[in-house]
């Protein structure tokens, strides 16, 4: 899929922009506090999410303006379709001429995928970033397992709760078998689909983060669980774990402590990993999420990279450049030299929320 043409209106700094992307690299470059990352937001707006930013609709439309307004002409299953988004207190869209009830409805259309420099949080935050990273993505392709989430969630909720009676109350016995009962059926599909998910990203992930590295490095991810992919293990992991957990009121086994362990060379990348290791296995991983959408939609999501060159030095910087254009990227820079390797491609200069064709 690819994005033909975008025009933006009034939209946080940018007043009024007509854009012809290429099919391949387009690259934003401009000073701070130009607009760059507004772009990329509005793009990603497209895919029917909210902003990466976690921003409130009302904050995205040009202060002092009562409305923004996005509008795309894309190629998308053999044909070019177009979409509108009009943004007030909150967001409404049009997708080929017919109103959506809800702008989450232009899922499945434009997709995309965003890395700004906040997701270095998936390699050194806790390890709760790193199942939301696996959450969302497996939530976007299959849409039971939000129904498998919300039940294991309500069921943990419900056995934490129960557990703090638990010494005084025999009788809740019963009630905390059947509340393990759900935890450790529902848990195991969980981490099933979680396995499974991981085992289609280490597909791609060495392969892209080699390329990073010239073959240097190899990077891999191994999903780590408490419990148990087998349901009835599961259910005897939570059944032995239940003394301790009275005594802290809380589950302690389960795929909601469960971690998505990443190693360099066989190390810990958030204990030894350089920056610009950090920063080029955050954007392997995201990199690898568009190449699992590819393979299971059929669909080449459009890259979105705000930010990512500076930190890596040249060689990682040509790598991005000239190896994932066999799909539209949108990328931005401050230091124009580090796009003077860039073979084929658009250049873009952002300034003052006008966007320059270079
Ligand atoms: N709703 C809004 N109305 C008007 N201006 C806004 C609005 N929201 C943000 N801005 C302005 O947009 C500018 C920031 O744009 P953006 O975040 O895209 O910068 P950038 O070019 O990505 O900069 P950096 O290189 O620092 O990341 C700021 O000047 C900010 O005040
Ligand atoms: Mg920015």
């Amino acid at each position: 899929m690819n994005i033909k043409n975008i025009s933006i209106n009034n939209f946080r700094n940018i007043h009024d922009i007509l854009v012809e992307p290429c099919d391949a690299v387009n690259v934003i470059y401009g000073e701070n506090a130009q607009g760059k990352t507004n772009f990329i937001e509005a793009i990603w707006l497209f895919t029917g999410a909210k902003s990466f930013r976690g921003a409130r609709d009302s904050e995205l439309v040009l202060s002092g303006e009562t409305a923004a307004f996005l509008k795309t002409e894309f190629y998308l299953d053999n044909r070019n379709q177009d979409c509108e988004i009009k943004i007030e207190k909150k967001r409404s869209a049009v997708l080929n001429g017919i109103p959506l009830q809800s702008v989450s409805q232009l899922a499945g259309n434009i997709c995309a995928i965003v890395f700004s420099p906040s997701d270095l949080n998936l390699i050194t935050d806790g390890p709760a970033v790193r199942r939301k990273f696996l959450d969302t993505a497996i939530c976007q392709l299959y849409p039971a397992y939000i129904d498998k989430l919300k039940t294991y969630n309500r069921a943990l909720a419900q056995r934490n709760f129960v557990l703090k009676d638990l010494k005084y109350h025999s009788e809740l016995f019963n009630m905390v078998e059947v509340f393990e009962n759900t935890i450790a059926n529902v848990g195991a599909d969980i981490i099933k689909y979680r396995i499974r998910y991981v085992e289609r990203l280490n597909e791609f992930v060495p392969i892209i983060y080699s390329g990073f590295t010239c073959g240097k490095e190899n990077l891999k991810i191994e999903y780590i669980s408490t419990g148990s992919r087998d349901a009835n293990e599961f259910y005897m992991i939570l059944k032995n774990s239940r003394k301790d957990d009275m005594n802290t009121l809380s589950t302690s086994v389960g795929p909601h402590r469960d971690n998505l362990e990443i190693k360099i060379n066989d190390m810990s990348i958030k204990t030894y990993g350089s920056q610009g290791q950090k920063r080029s296995a955050a954007l392997s991983l995201k990199l690898s999420e568009a190449e699992v959408i590819k393979s299971i939609t059929k669909q080449q999501p459009i890259a979105l990279l705000d930010d990512v060159m500076s930190e890596l030095d040249p060689g990682r910087q040509n790598y991005i450049l000239n190896n994932i254009n066999n799909r539209q990227v949108f990328i931005t820079c401050c230091d124009p030299s580090n796009i003077k390797n860039l073979v084929g491609g658009k250049i873009f200069r952002m300034q003052d929320g006008a966007l320059l064709n270079e």
